[in-house]
Formats: structure tokens, sequence, C-alpha cells
């Protein structure tokens, strides 16, 4: 149980790096807070007008949580791994540094899955891509990403992984409520687009 509770807390330290915030700063593009919906993610890095910058992001967002669950198999296994993953999506979505007001974890979200399960990953990559082709609406490919992992999970053979797809599915919808309601409402922005 120590051991599990330390992998947790090493995937939430990890999880909880805003990688957007420091390198939309770092790189002279402003603070996110005041961009588009002011959130931490890759997307939202994108209306700065900087591919690279949301590029990166993307990247470090996802190998957070990559490595959450890749170090946490290594040394402590495949529950840990589990855990370690669930908890660098906490830590994205609630980090203590930013007064618990992080991201919408859709990059860790599949970073977690390309380590956990490469095919669920590499499915629920597909899906948002597929999304974002016929749509050009992030949340929206967010969504159905996480959604699908419920699908691909057992179909790919990752079972064992329906419950923590669940939780992440269902966290991943939470942190969409306000994307939810403008996609409701058709005002959700095309990517990237301001505001
Ligand atoms: O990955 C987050 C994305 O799904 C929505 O981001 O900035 O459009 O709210 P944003």
């Amino acid at each position: 149980a120590a051991q599990l509770l330390l992998w947790a807390l090493v995937g939430y330290g990890l999880g909880s790096v805003p990688f957007g915030l420091v390198l939309a700063r770092v790189m002279g593009l402003g603070n996110l807070r005041e961009i588009g919906s002011g959130n931490i993610g890759a997307t939202n890095v994108l209306r700065t007008g900087s591919k690279s910058a949301a590029a990166l992001t993307l990247l470090f967002d996802a190998g957070k949580g990559a490595a959450a669950v890749l170090l946490a198999r290594i040394f402590a296994g495949e529950d840990a791994a589990q855990l370690a993953g669930l908890a660098a999506f906490l830590g994205h979505c609630f980090p203590v540094w930013l007064g618990f007001r992080g991201g919408k974890g859709v990059a860790t979200f599949l970073g977690i899955w390309l380590a956990l399960a490469w095919p669920v990953g590499v499915a629920c990559c597909a899906t948002w891509a597929a999304t974002a082709a016929a749509t050009r609406i992030s949340s929206a490919s967010a969504l159905m990403a996480a959604v699908s992992s419920l699908l691909w999970a057992p179909v790919l053979g990752h079972g064992a992984a329906l419950v923590l797809a669940a939780v992440l599915a269902a966290l991943v919808l939470w942190r969409h409520r306000a994307n939810i309601d403008r996609l409701r409402a058709g005002t959700e922005p095309r990517i990237g687009r301001s505001s």
C-alpha cells in the first residue's frame, strides 16, 4: 500500500507540471489565462499563434502521463501503473501549484493510454484525429476520444482497464462542461481560432 501511495504521488507530481503555461511564458507568448479559453492545454497554446509551442505542449503533457505509467510499471507493476496514470491525469486537471485550477487532461489522457495499452492509445488518437478532421473542433474530438476508449479497451483486449477507462472518460467529460455548453449552443470555436 505504501508503494502504491508513492506511485500515486509521483504520478500526481509529474501530471501537475503545467507545460502549456510554462512554455507559453518561456517562449514569450503571453499568459494563457488571458488568451482564448484561458485553458493551459495545447489547443489554447495554439491560439497564441505558435504551432511549435502547441506541439511541444501536446508532446510534454502526453509525455508526463506516459512517463508516470511507464515508471510505475517498471518499478512496481501493473496496478501501480494504472494508479500513477490516474494520478497524473488528476495532477494535470487539479494541480496544487495553480490552486487546483488546471487543464482538461486530453493530451495526458492520450499519453496514459499510449503507455498503458498502446493499441487503445492509438485508437483514441485516431478517434481524436478523425473527429478533428470532420469538425475542426478540439473539444468535440476530445469528447469522442474519451468516450471511444470505453469501446477500444475491451475490444482491443484491455478489458482489465475498463474501470480506469470509465473514470478517465467521466473526468474528461466533467472537465469539458463549459465546452459542452458551447457545443450545444453552437458557439465552440474551431481549432486555431481565437476565443
Ligand atoms: O484539450 C482541451 C480541448 O479539448 C479544449 O480546449 O481551450 O478549446 O477549451 P479549449
